[in-house]
């Protein structure tokens, strides 16, 4: 279960957060990850040491290092203590032009680095309605992870339709299963059936409380990444506590 902050909280704000997720925190059977601004990513890694939460970055760059002016490499995240970081935000994609070649390149820097790569794929409204999710997606897997070298780390994958992010409209859990399904199948494609089965398959998009109850009964989908709803304490919590087994907390 993984908390996109966007460019949400100061350090301030993100201190305030974990002291009050923590306590709220019961599952022991579920992994999180919290993923705050760059500047807020050691506040995180301070705070949560010796608690079931590992800490993410929302980008990064495939260089070592060089002049690339307000970019931040993957050594860097590893150093601040991050063990994930997402790539491939639809966000990222729309608003700052990030193509798919990009985001192969930051996928391969991260898996180099140890990091695990959240892979956000998710087709527009337009391209839902022209029933191009399955071209759109499969696109976005084959050209992102074709040709990683074999035993390449662990990769999670995130389906956020674009439509659903932002907007207080979900997926209906049906349909986002049937796409995770198909993200399965195109991931065994590429990486073998045996290392498909392993991979985290995630939805995102308007996740709530009151709506994650549907993804979590659906076998398809492992867990949810999750935007607005993670940047209060009590609710991510909760979103948090749906994808626990019974007795896993
Ligand atoms: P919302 O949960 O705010 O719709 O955002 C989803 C998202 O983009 C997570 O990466």
């Amino acid at each position: 279960m993984a908390a996109n902050w966007k460019m949400y909280k100061t350090r301030a704000q993100a201190r305030a957060f974990v002291e009050g997720f923590l306590p709220r925190l019961t599952a022991r059977d579920v992994d999180v990850v919290i993923c705050p601004p760059f500047l807020a990513i050691e506040t995180v890694v301070g705070l949560v040491g010796g608690h079931p939460v590992a800490v993410g970055a929302q980008d990064v760059y495939w260089e070592e290092e060089g002049a690339f002016t307000g970019e931040v490499s993957p050594a860097m995240l590893v150093e601040a203590g991050c063990h994930y970081v997402i790539v491939g935000h639809s966000e990222r994609r729309q608003l700052f032009g990030e193509t798919d070649a990009e985001v192969a390149r930051k996928l391969r820097a991260a898996l180099g680095h140890g990091l695990v790569p959240i892979l956000c794929v998710g087709e527009t409204l337009e391209e839902r309605e022209g029933g191009r999710t399955e071209d759109v997606v499969g696109r976005q897997l084959e050209l992102a992870l074709a040709d990683l070298p074999a035993p390449a780390g662990q990769v999670v994958v995130a389906y956020e339709p674009v439509w659903a992010i932002g907007t207080g409209r979900n997926a209906e859990p049906a349909d986002a299963a049937g796409v995770a399904d198909f993200i399965r199948g195109v991931l065994a494609r590429y990486l073998g059936g045996e290392r498909a089965s392993r991979i985290r398959v995630l939805y995102g998009g308007s996740v709530k409380p009151a709506n994650i109850g549907g993804f979590a009964a659906r076998p398809e989908i492992d867990g949810a990444l999750v935007g607005g709803a993670s940047l209060d304490p009590a609710s991510f919590a909760a979103i948090v506590a749906a994808f626990s087994e019974p007795g896993g907390a």
